[in-house]
């Protein structure tokens, strides 16, 4: 793990950068940094690989003061993306990416595997390998960041903002592939970003850090959101906190409600005994595989109108969020949502008390 004690930062002019820091980032957890402008992200994540030295206190890796290591030792085992892709101008997109395999000389097969491999990884064309850094967009860019971070393969990760250049579709594809990635390899990240929604979606746990570099609070996000500690985090975080718990949870957690199901040829007592059952006036018909073949009310059996089913598209998939949930929610006629599995088979019914009960 990496942890900082009572680290200051303070910079010959006297700004004070980061103030007394106390953090500890857990192995194999993606922590982040937030806070406003100048709040000491950048300085914090830059003493970790000693580009920046601290004044006082000191930053331990896996128990060893990162002062004690050597520079190359040290830096070796944290690839790191700069706040703004930081390449080298001179050299191709695929030399950039080479850098770190070169130093450890490898040898050229190898390197190029590694480059064709990570060029895919983040979503770049094979043919931009030998183009060089401004023939490229500034998202694309950052992405060549972070694909020499990873070349190595690296234990620890330190990014700056690495995903700030790119617009709102193609950040969240690339958050996406990001957070697979991090499932596969486990790694230690440390990632600064100013977009608290990234910070939510990304983040094991948030650091948040107030003006003057000092922290203000350090928490997993669903705990931020439910226990903002000062005002300051409060606004930080932005409207609808609730709302933002709820897209942290997946329909698939959710604790589901008795659900009134009948099959198709159910008669009016059977119908009548569900429904009564779940409390409600309606069924939900389900075919033999457990599909669903729409919804009735509880006088369509009396009256006997052929019966034909209403049709019912208020469904979720398990690995939806409750966010989503909800907005399918607020359009629903009865008031449910119908959770569906991958097979697309019915799997369990939730209203809004099951909204409620994830959040308390
Ligand atoms: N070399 C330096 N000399 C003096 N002050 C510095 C130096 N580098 C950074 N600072 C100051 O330290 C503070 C923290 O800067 P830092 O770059 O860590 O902020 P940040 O949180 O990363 O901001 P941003 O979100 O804008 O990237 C700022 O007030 C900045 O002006
Ligand atoms: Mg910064």
């Amino acid at each position: 793990m990496i942890e900082f004690s009572s680290v200051t930062k303070r910079f010959p002019d006297g700004t004070v950068a980061v103030d007394s820091l106390d953090l500890t980032m857990a192995t194999g957890e993606l922590t982040v940094l937030v806070g406003p402008s100048g709040c000491g992200k950048t300085t914090s994540l830059r003493m970790i690989n000693r580009l920046d030295e601290a004044s006082e206190g000191t930053i331990a890796v896996d128990g060893q003061d990162v002062r004690s290591r050597s520079l190359t030792d040290l830096r070796r085992g944290m690839g790191y993306v700069m706040q703004h892709s930081g390449l080298f101008p001179h050299r191709t997109i695929g030399d950039n990416i080479a850098t770190v395999p070169r130093l450890l000389g490898w040898d050229k097969k190898r390197i190029a595997a590694r480059v064709d491999e990570l060029i895919d990884t983040v979503g770049l064309d094979a043919d931009m390998v030998a183009r060089y850094p401004h023939q490229l967009s500034g998202g694309q860019q950052q992405r060549v960041g972070v694909a020499r971070a990873l070349a190595a393969d690296p234990p620890i990760m330190l990014m700056d903002e690495p995903f700030a250049a790119v617009d709102p579709i193609v950040r969240k594809r690339l958050q996406d592939e990001f957070l697979a990635l991090q499932e596969r390899l486990g790694k230690t990240i440390v990632f600064v970003t100013h977009d608290i929604d990234e910070a939510i979606r990304l983040g094991d746990r948030i650091a948040v850090f107030g003006e003057g570099g000092h922290l203000a609070q350090f928490a997993t996000p669903d705990a931020l959101l439910a226990s903002p500690q000062s005002d300051f985090v409060v606004d930080f975080l932005g409207a609808e906190p609730q709302l933002k718990r709820l897209s942290l949870i997946t329909a698939g957690r959710a604790t589901p409600v008795e659900a009134p199901v009948v099959a198709p040829d159910a008669d009016a007592e059977a119908a009548a005994t569900a429904a009564h059952r779940a409390g409600t006036d309606w069924v939900l018909v389900l075919d033999g595989e457990r599909r669903i073949a729409g919804w009735h009310r509880l006088e369509a059996y009396r009256q006997d109108t052929g019966r034909a089913v209403e049709r019912f598209d208020a469904t979720v998939s398990a690995a939806d969020t409750l966010r989503a949930a909800l907005g399918v929610l607020v359009l629903s006629q009865l008031g449910v949502v119908a959770r569906l599995d991958e097979a697309g088979r019915f799997d369990g019914l939730l209203d809004q008390s099951s909204l409620n009960r994830a959040l308390c």
